[in-house]
């Protein structure tokens, strides 16, 4: 028999999201008359923007050309749509990236959980609790942990608490760590970071030597003036930091797959001889080894997010998504609940009432209401007692389920 790598065997059962469908189809066998309000996973409904089709439409009809077919391109990307990146969402906000500091990929997901590959086995992480799982499960996998503990927290892992109390903004460890993840607007809490916090993060890691792994698949719903957009906003965050970016929640990708990561020149890790090493070269080198490059009608797509009328139908995409939100947060104020986040960001982070346990509020919530949300719990520890609504549905459905969870509950 083939040996299998045991560090997938520390894994929880399963990945948080199919965990969740698994009981959600298991309740739909059992009553198939049932209409639920699907509000858990955050993928949205609105129809690609006109604009991106179009130019989906063209590119394809090109590559059925003798004149304008072309196998395989760039596996950074192509330069038009690394420059659009570079230009739209960098320099027009006064941040310095280069094009060619862009590497354009089929999603945040994989670049967010494929990252950890260039450091080493022993490099020590520090994630927030609660936390996108993909952080924590690429480096079970990967070896850089022991088991869990019975509050599923990995030895090895340097865990950052965010609670109501400190605003879900999680402090800098106390000690040395190699590399922080870090999301802003925050999945699962829907909190942002000022510049002030965002820039207490670039000291740590100038001062510790830490790498800071930016996830900003949200930016889009940044509304309020002064939070900074992009982690490069801040003084010297190009020698500690990379961001990802997405297309997945303002452009409507998150089933044609595009996103980017952007690794400025300057940043660099340590080798086994101390020597100064660029991770945009490590980078680089994994990329075009692993990935051949994400499809030319998607990145002519994206491309067009960069249009005027590209960008003015994600804004209303951006736009009905936040007032999707503002109907949770008001339903569920209203019913007297602790409700966070929803403002910058498409999910709204409730306290569970009476301090049920996030999964028990999630079977309460299915059962009497209909409704699907994601409990707390499975984005950490200090999740337990919260619980996530996704801001990504049908108007409609938003409404109805608010009714639902006030007259059912
Ligand atoms: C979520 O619901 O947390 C996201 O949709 C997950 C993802 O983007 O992969």
């Amino acid at each position: 028999m083939a040996r299998i790598n045991d560090n997938y065997l520390k894994l929880a059962a399963g990945y948080l999201f199919p965990e969740i469908g698994r009981r959600v189809a298991a309740f739909q066998t059992d009553n198939p008359e049932v209409r639920l309000i699907r509000l858990g996973i955050g993928d949205v409904v609105l129809p690609l923007p006109k604009s991106i089709r179009r130019a989906m439409h063209r590119a394809v009809d090109e590559l059925g050309t003798e004149k304008h077919f072309h196998g395989y391109g760039p596996e950074q990307g192509y330069g038009f749509l690394r420059e659009a990146i570079a230009e739209n969402d960098f320099r027009a906000r006064s941040v310095d990236v280069d094009a060619d500091e862009v590497f354009v990929s089929d999603g945040s997901k994989c670049d967010s959980g494929n990252i950890q590959e260039i450091f080493h086995v022993d490099a020590v992480v520090a994630v927030p609790d609660p936390v996108y799982p993909v952080y924590v499960d690429t480096n079970v996998m990967a070896g850089r942990t022991g088991q869990p503990d019975r509050h599923g927290r990995y030895e090895g892992i340097v865990y950052l608490p965010c609670t109501k109390e400190n605003g879900f903004l999680p402090a800098p460890p106390t000690r040395e760590v190699d590399l922080v993840y870090l999301c802003f607007p925050n999945n699962p809490t829907g909190t942002v970071a000022g510049r002030d916090a965002l820039a207490g993060w670039v000291d740590y890691a100038k001062r510790s030597g830490a790498i800071l792994l930016f996830d900003a698949a949200y930016e889009a719903y940044i509304t309020q003036d002064g939070i900074p957009h992009s982690i490069f906003e801040i003084p010297g965050a190009r020698e500690v930091a990379i961001e990802f970016r997405s297309f997945s929640k303002n452009a409507g990708f998150t089933g044609t797959r595009c996103a980017y990561v952007v690794i400025p020149k300057e940043l660099t890790g340590r080798a086994a001889d101390a020597s100064a090493t660029s991770i945009h070269k490590l980078w680089n080198r994994r990329h075009t080894t692993k990935f051949n490059g994400a499809s030319y009608p998607v990145q002519a797509g994206a491309a067009a997010a960069y249009t005027d009328q590209g960008k003015r139908e994600i804004r209303e995409r951006v736009d009905y998504y936040l007032a999707n939100a503002a109907i949770i947060r008001a339903g569920l104020i209203d019913l007297g609940l602790a409700v966070y986040g929803g403002i910058n960001a498409p999910y709204v982070w409730v306290e569970t009432p009476d301090g049920m346990g996030s999964w028990e509020f999630f079977d309460k919530l299915l059962n009497q209401a209909h409704v699907v949300g994601t409990p707390g719990a499975g984005f950490g520890s200090c999740g337990e007692g919260f619980f996530r609504l996704s801001a990504f549905g049908k108007r409609e459905a938003v409404e109805e389920a608010i009714e639902r969870i006030r007259t059912r509950l």
